[in-house]
């Protein structure tokens, strides 16, 4: 079922229009928004179309947001694809300012991975055909535009690329989409008196990130509420908050995962809690043949900014009966028959990292402080270039400066350190292993495919290989996920060749 692109726009545009007029009822749960879909698995007949341009958003609260969106008001496209494909975009930017758009996750070639160096000016129309030769993962697409990546992704500049593969078409899984296959973005928003999304920066928004104190579900107030059939549901859930860690627990029962950001797990791991740093995903089952209600809680785990990680670890075992866990959203279960099969037990073929296979080991320290003035940087917004007060290994993101040369099919060990504050760190053109995460074993749910680890107090390890070119035009980018870090340059460039 492919939606063309006339559907397309009228889906977004019928979306926000049914937001609208929930928004008059206050009292009622928020119906979950399905963001528009845009299946390709079976073939790709013409080039795809993403428009990033400004629009008008109501997030539920009747207020008239502006923001950025692709072919939607708010957020971009679920785009389904699969592996083997080669995706022909036309990206093409009428935001008023520069932009760039990346694709977090994918292994593809440093010319098309839309980084920093692939800029889109306005007016513009980029054109990159990109190469899926990846295992199924849930994948998503963010501006990266070198020292804005931050207040053009909290506007909207973000949207999420399933790969299947015939592995995972075949799996016994739900898979149909908006019935008993899910896809959620959560974000952290703030919010003006008069309801609109706000966004500023000071020189402590830069040290912690931005923070909002309200919680979104695909660009709507949380909670939401949907209907689900009797059987098996699954969510494939994207932090997408600019410098939030979140807790997701249930209100009911265990968190069944079944996937991390770059596919599935061997088997489904049960957990009380999972904590998700920006930028990573995890895919989610939830058995609604036993239950006739649950909810999706999500944690801002706001208690643990004091370095001890007490909420982060300690919060996330004692699961979402925390005073501060809020309902994301809640599944209640109808008369239908759904997808009626028992949790699954064997997932993939996926062996235990095998450290002595690398060649090199690399290290990288985050530097908060390297003397800049975040409060100068904050109150020059939008016109400066991330030539910052952060670091990494010393050296502030430079454009101009290749930090590290890797060789293609190398198996490398990377080290991050880290003295202060807890960072999310992502590697672009991979997936990696993660062989201790902030000094110990990762939490069995973390430990597939992975493109993002985080770190404080010490160090975190993982295990990487690169099989695709990043030429020194082309760069690939290494970086904290917190994207007001990475504007205030805690990000690094490399080669691969
Ligand atoms: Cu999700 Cu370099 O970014
Ligand atoms: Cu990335
Ligand atoms: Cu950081």
């Amino acid at each position: 079922m492919q939606m063309n692109r006339r559907n397309f726009l009228i889906g977004g545009a019928a979306s926000a229009v049914a937001l609208g007029s929930t928004s008059l009822a206050q009292s009622a749960m928020r119906p979950l928004p399905l963001i528009p879909m845009t299946d390709l698995t079976g073939g790709i007949e013409s080039r795809i179309a993403l428009a990033l341009a400004p629009s008008i958003h109501d997030f539920g609260n009747g207020a008239a947001s502006e923001t950025f969106g692709i072919n939607n008001s708010y957020l971009g496209p679920v785009l389904r694809v699969k592996q083997g494909q080669t995706l022909p975009f036309d990206v093409t930017n009428s935001i008023g300012d520069v932009s760039t758009l990346h694709w977090h996750g994918l292994h593809i070639p440093g010319d098309v991975d839309g980084g920093p160096h692939q800029e889109i000016e306005h007016g513009q129309t980029w054109s990159p055909d990109v190469p899926i030769v990846q295992r199924a993962s849930m994948n998503w697409f963010h501006s990266h535009t070198h020292g804005k990546t931050s207040q053009q992704t909290y506007k909207g500049l973000a949207g999420v690329m399933l790969i299947e593969d015939d592995a995972s078409l075949s799996a016994d899984l739900p898979k149909t989409y908006g019935v008993d296959d899910f896809t959620l973005i959560l974000q952290d928003k703030a919010f003006d008196a008069a309801g609109k999304m706000t966004y500023a920066l000071t020189g402590e928004v830069f040290q912690d990130g931005f923070m909002g104190d309200t919680l979104c579900v695909n660009g709507t107030i949380a909670p939401v509420a949907q209907n689900v059939p009797v059987g098996l549901v699954r969510f494939r859930i994207l932090n997408a908050c600019n410098a939030r860690f979140l807790t997701l627990s249930m209100a009911t029962g265990p968190v069944t995962v079944i996937a991390s950001d770059g596919g599935f797990l061997p088997s489904a791991v049960q957990a009380d809690s999972i904590f998700m740093s920006p930028g990573e995903r995890y895919e989610i089952l939830v058995d609604m043949k036993a239950v006739e209600t649950n909810s999706l809680m999500v944690s801002f785990g706001e208690d643990e900014g004091d370095g001890e990680g007490l909420f982060g670890f300690f919060g996330g075992l004692l699961g979402g009966g925390g005073e501060s866990a809020m309902t994301a959203l809640t599944m209640t279960r109808t008369a239908d028959k759904g997808f009626d099969a028992a949790m699954p037990n064997r997932l993939a073929n996926l062996a235990p990292p095998r450290p002595e296979e690398a060649v090199v080991t690399r290290s990288f320290s985050l530097n908060m402080e390297t003397g800049g003035d975040l409060v100068a940087l904050a109150a020059n917004w939008g016109n400066f270039c991330g030539d910052g007060a952060m670091a990494i290994n010393g050296q502030p993101m430079n454009m101009d400066r290749i930090d590290e040369k890797v060789r293609k099919g190398d198996t490398e060990i990377w080290r991050i350190n880290v003295d202060e504050q807890r960072h999310p760190f992502h590697i672009h053109g991979c997936s990696f292993r993660i062989l201790s995460q902030e000094g110990g074993t990762p939490p069995a749910y973390a430990q597939g495919w992975k493109d993002m680890v985080h770190v404080q107090d010490g160090w975190s390890d993982v295990l990487v290989r690169f099989d695709h070119d990043a030429p020194a035009e082309a760069p690939y980018m290494y970086h904290c996920h917190i994207l007001e870090h990475e504007d205030c340059g805690m990000m690094g460039q490399f080669t691969v060749g």
